[in-house]
């Protein structure tokens, strides 16, 4: 019997279109695109990776952490279900893990949606934080290190009119394991500048930000959409750094777009 590193959600079954793959950010897990995966529209399925350490996934801890092994883990359970070309949207730290199956994987991104995330490397001192952040969370084996994420990653809006968003996260948060969360730090932290995969990506992409978003700011949007040559620049209104849950219509509605782009060209592609 094999057994799956990575827990798969599953929104929606379908065999008659591409399907799409969500990348949950962090410090949560799949679930944090519960609000989005129902609403998305299209003929193929909708599926939600835990990636390695989070959610129900299993725990990385004994090999290196690095976003490389999270995204060659993702492409061997889609690869499990069968699935050998797709629609790949991450958010912040799974927008990483996106560009890092773009990198080694190429031929699996047939759609490409980067929402809230960067391509760049972080600066020393957040690299430091992010270390000693997962020295703590190891130390102490809880996750409060990470617990105020869940208020610095929603915008003013989410914060001044749906007070819930902060507990909904907060509890996400809580029923992460220790472990996982130190190796998405340190792997967080090892990743490379990955702007150059974008120029070598012909294939519809989907840049989206929130507009209150203050930990990816637009600008970093607009880098990578720079840097793409099929490519829509959304950016999400009453949002912050957590737009999929933030306002989950305006992000189902553009991803629901960048899988017509990608069914379009990939039928296009076809050969008749
Ligand atoms: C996330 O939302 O995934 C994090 O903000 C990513 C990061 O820490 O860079």
């Amino acid at each position: 019997m094999t057994t799956r590193a990575l827990h798969v959600r599953t929104y929606r079954t379908g065999a008659l279109g591409l399907p799409v793959v969500l990348l949950h950010g962090f410090p949560f897990d799949s679930r944090m695109w519960d609000d989005v995966g129902p609403l998305l529209t299209g003929a193929g399925p909708v599926l939600a990776v835990d990636l390695p350490g989070l959610g129900e996934s299993s725990d990385p801890s004994s090999s290196e952490a690095s976003l490389d092994i999270a995204a060659d883990q993702v492409a061997a359970a889609l690869g499990d279900l069968g699935i050998r070309r797709a629609v790949v949207a991450g958010l912040s730290m799974g927008g990483y893990v996106a560009l890092a199956l773009l990198d080694r994987h190429p031929g699996l991104v047939a759609g490409l949606g980067l929402l809230d995330t960067k391509s760049t490397v972080d600066d020393p001192g957040a690299r430091a934080n992010r270390l000693r952040l997962a020295d703590e969370v190891e130390d102490s084996g809880t996750v409060a290190a990470v617990r105020p994420m869940a208020a610095a990653v929603l915008g003013e809006t989410s914060r001044a009119a749906q007070s819930d968003l902060e507990r909904r996260l907060e509890a996400l948060i809580d029923e992460q394991p220790p472990a996982g969360v130190a190796w998405s730090q340190r792997a967080m932290a090892a990743r490379p500048d990955r702007t150059e995969v974008l120029t070598r990506f012909a294939g519809p992409a989907l840049v989206l930000v929130g507009d209150e978003d203050r930990v990816t700011p637009r600008a970093t949007a607009e880098h990578m959409a720079s840097s793409l040559s099929d490519v829509r620049l959304v950016v999400v209104p009453r949002a912050g750094h957590l737009s999929a849950i933030e306002n989950p219509g305006a992000v189902a509605d553009a991803v629901a777009e960048l899988v017509r782009r990608a069914d379009l060209r990939e039928t296009g592609a076809r050969p008749t």
